[in-house]
């Protein structure tokens, strides 16, 4: 086992859930953006809420440094001490260079324009792990890591803006949360089917089959089955069932080894819904996800992970309104995970309708 670093999303609580899924036992450090815990190994395109992942190097920084391999080498620190500022990760990188420059080696340093390099930076500079002269390291007060993984924000928005057939009144998941809440139902043989019933445009499907699933989406509009079957077919990927089918009411032909969904989020919202729209809303997408629920429980073996997106709304005092439900989801007969927790909810700042992420199992 080795001891694996993880900075942490934009949302540390969903990637640290993510993380737990998968690997077991995940602690948060440093003002909670890292997070420290044990695995075999790595592999940063598999997770949507890691921005980079880094192991612990034994050696000193510089003593590691000079036993690169001959040739220039170019270096970013990123600082995630107590008082970590941009002026302390630049003069850490300078202190190196010097250093290394003392001993005969060509080095570039990245520049700092914060604290930590951005992903973006990090990925454009070639700090990635993957050339073993340009590299990474992270500071957390007397500890030094090495980043091994970065994540590739060019590959999820080829993956997210490559698929030709999209709606942006259904409104497409993002890729990364596509793999979170499929991490969600934890670590699964190679090959299980994964089955997605309310599908759309099939993201989470594509992104099941790039994890090595086999991919089952049903949706109950023909027109969002066919926009799945194009965008598969554009990946060409070919382990995978499509069918047209209402989630409250569908029997799914196949043994199912893991359900993880986006549900149907009611109305795209513009500004703040008044109460009584929200109570329609929550009536509609409540009534859809308990109905499904139902359907499903009767169809699954013991143990099967659901993981669902349900809509939470933005209300006045800045807080999210989430859907009233699990009491009734735990009495048909799921677990329901970590039930007195605040929830997971994914948004972008000030949006209306959030993701609410529920965790279930069927008991
Ligand atoms: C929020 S969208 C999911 C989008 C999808 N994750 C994607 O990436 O395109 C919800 C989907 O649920 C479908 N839907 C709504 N009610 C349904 C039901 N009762 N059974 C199955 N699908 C339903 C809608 O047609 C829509 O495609």
């Amino acid at each position: 086992m080795n001891r694996y670093l993880a900075v942490l999303g934009r949302q540390p609580e969903i990637s640290v859930a993510e993380l737990e899924a998968v690997f077991g036992d995940v602690s948060q450090i440093a003002s909670g953006k890292l997070a420290v815990f044990s695995a075999e190994s790595v592999d940063i395109c598999r997770f949507g809420g890691t921005l980079k992942f880094a192991e612990k190097i034994t050696l000193s920084p510089i003593e590691f440094l000079r036993g690169l391999p001959e040739g220039k080498i170019t270096i970013g620190v990123s600082d995630y001490s107590k008082k970590a500022s941009r002026k302390t990760a630049t003069m850490e990188a300078l202190k190196l260079k010097k250093i290394l420059v003392r001993h005969g080696r060509s080095v570039r340093v990245v520049e700092n324009k914060d604290a930590a390099l951005s992903t973006a930076t990090s990925l454009h500079n070639g700090l990635s792990g993957k050339n073993e002269r340009k590299v990474e390291l992270i500071k957390v007060d007397d500890d030094w890591y090495l980043v091994v993984g970065v994540q590739d924000i060019d590959a999820y928005a080829r993956r997210d803006q490559a698929r030709p057939a999209r709606d942006a009144y259904v409104g497409m998941l993002p890729p990364k949360l596509a793999q979170v809440l499929i991490n969600l139902c934890g670590v699964l043989p190679k090959g299980a089917t994964m089955l997605d019933p309310f599908c759309g445009t099939g993201v989470v499907l594509q992104e099941a089959l790039l994890m090595g699933y086999r991919a089952y989406g049903t949706d109950i509009s023909e027109k969002m089955i066919e926009y799945s079957r194009k965008n598969l077919e554009y990946f060409d990927f070919e382990n995978f069932k499509l069918e047209v089918g209402d989630a409250t009411r569908h029997k799914w032909g196949e043994k199912v080894d893991a359900v993880a969904c986006e549900g149907y989020l009611g109305k795209p919202m513009s500004q703040i819904p008044g109460e009584m729209k929200l109570k329609e809303q929550k009536q509609e997408c409540g009534s859809i996800v308990l109905g499904f629920l139902k359907n499903l429980t009767r169809q699954i073996e013991l143990d099967t992970p659901v993981v669902i997106a349900i809509p939470a709304w933005l209300r006045e005092n800045n807080k999210y309104e989430r859907l009233d439900i699990l009491d009734e989801i735990e009495a048909m007969g799921y677990n329901v995970h970590s039930k007195s927790r605040e929830g997971l909810l994914y948004h972008r700042p000030e949006q209306i309708v959030a993701r609410d992420i529920i965790i279930l199992r069927k008991k």
